[in-house]
């Protein structure tokens, strides 16, 4: 094995690379790229909004990371065009490089050097696995459910379910996600926390929000059709605005029973939003706006169950049980999702059915 530059019978080259010129431009290089990884640990341009005390040690990490980055980056490009710059053919020389085998030193020096910032590196990252994990006194737990297309939270200690996620601020909350279908994925940029929401197993993940705000929730696993249109926001708010919301839904929940006892079609009304099926469809008696699936204005007129020869009440709920089994031309086939005679049950099911019925 070879080891320090073999030149053969030639003349040394000439500018040597290791004369003053060339020390100068080396220290300079490595003290520029020393204060831009440092400007870019400490003024991090691309995240700086972190929203909870999770996202404020992953903001920590990202900068370290991108830091040392920055650094690597400025030192391999300034020599490059230090060099590009010096070294470059002169005009009338045609002779070959010097020809160079390896440098056993400068092999373990860029061996050592990655290792070293490879090991710092997984050390943090553990340091704030850890801390983004370590459960609190008095959490408050949320049960996220995602299915196509909606999300819903349900608040345990209030028997709340909520079609947005309110937090209070700098309190721990445990959020245990579970799909009702297909793989999901609740995504908060602000809080820096994605983690996936599974069919058969509950995932948890733990957010304490520092800024009040209202911040998007997004779905980040593609999931069907109207993927895009899974979108919710999470309310952060004062421990004291929290209590009023909690108790306002508590009186929501008392409203509703009432409002099921002088309107019969409540019910219906809010298993069609609470399902996500205005994601997908036109529905005026509900603002719904969704452009994936058919217009349900009209559907109790009973168009589509002169087409199957159905009661129309047999194909409404046939339509929402197993969608593909007749599929309005213009529409294609597979895009609503077939898991609704399992997640919805029964009893929602007819309520379901009723509420689109009286649709005329
Ligand atoms: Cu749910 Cu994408």
């Amino acid at each position: 094995m070879s080891h320090e530059i073999s030149q053969g019978d030639r003349p040394a080259p000439s500018p040597s690379t290791f004369d003053n010129t060339g020390k100068l431009a080396a220290i300079l290089i490595g003290v520029a790229a020393a204060v831009a990884g440092f400007l870019m640990y400490r003024f991090n341009p691309f995240l700086n909004n972190a929203a909870s005390v999770q996202g404020v040690y992953v903001d920590n990490l990202f900068g370290i990371a991108t830091g040392i980055g920055t650094v690597v980056f400025v030192l391999v490009q300034g020599l490059l065009l230090y060099s590009i710059i010096r070294f470059h053919r002169q005009p009338g020389d045609d002779e070959d490089g010097p020809p160079i085998h390896g440098n056993t030193r400068l092999e373990i020096v860029w061996t050592i050097i990655p290792a070293v910032v490879v090991f710092i590196l997984s050390i943090l990252s553990y340091q704030v696995l850890a801390a983004n994990e370590r459960p609190a006194a008095n959490e408050l737990v949320v049960e996220v459910r995602g299915l196509q297309y909606a999300w819903q939270f349900y608040y345990p200690d209030y028997d709340i379910t909520s079609a947005d996620l309110h937090l209070p601020v700098d309190r721990q909350t445990r959020l245990r996600l579970r799909s009702n279908d297909v793989i999901h994925s609740f995504w908060v940029p602000e809080f820096r926390i994605k983690k996936d929401v599974m069919p058969d197993r509950v995932t948890e993940t733990l957010i304490t929000p520092i800024d009040e705000g209202v911040y998007p929730i997004v779905c980040a696993e593609l999931c069907g059709a109207a993927h895009a249109a899974m979108r919710a926001n999470v309310v952060v708010e004062s421990d004291g605005s929290f209590q009023q919301w909690v108790a306002s839904q508590g009186a929501a929940v008392a409203r509703e029973a009432q409002a099921a006892k002088a309107d019969p079609m409540a019910k219906g009304r809010q298993l069609f939003n609470q399902n996500g099926c205005n994601a997908c469809h036109v529905l005026t008696d509900e603002n719904a706006a969704g452009q994936v699936g058919p217009a349900l204005d009209g559907i109790g007129v009973g168009a589509g169950a002169q087409a199957t020869g159905q009661t129309v009440e047999e194909y409404i709920h046939a339509s929402i049980v197993a969608p593909n089994d007749y599929i309005v031309e213009g529409y294609p086939a597979n895009v609503m999702p077939g898991t609704y005679g399992t997640s919805i049950p029964e009893a929602d099911l007819e309520a379901l059915v009723d509420y689109l019925l009286a649709q005329q």
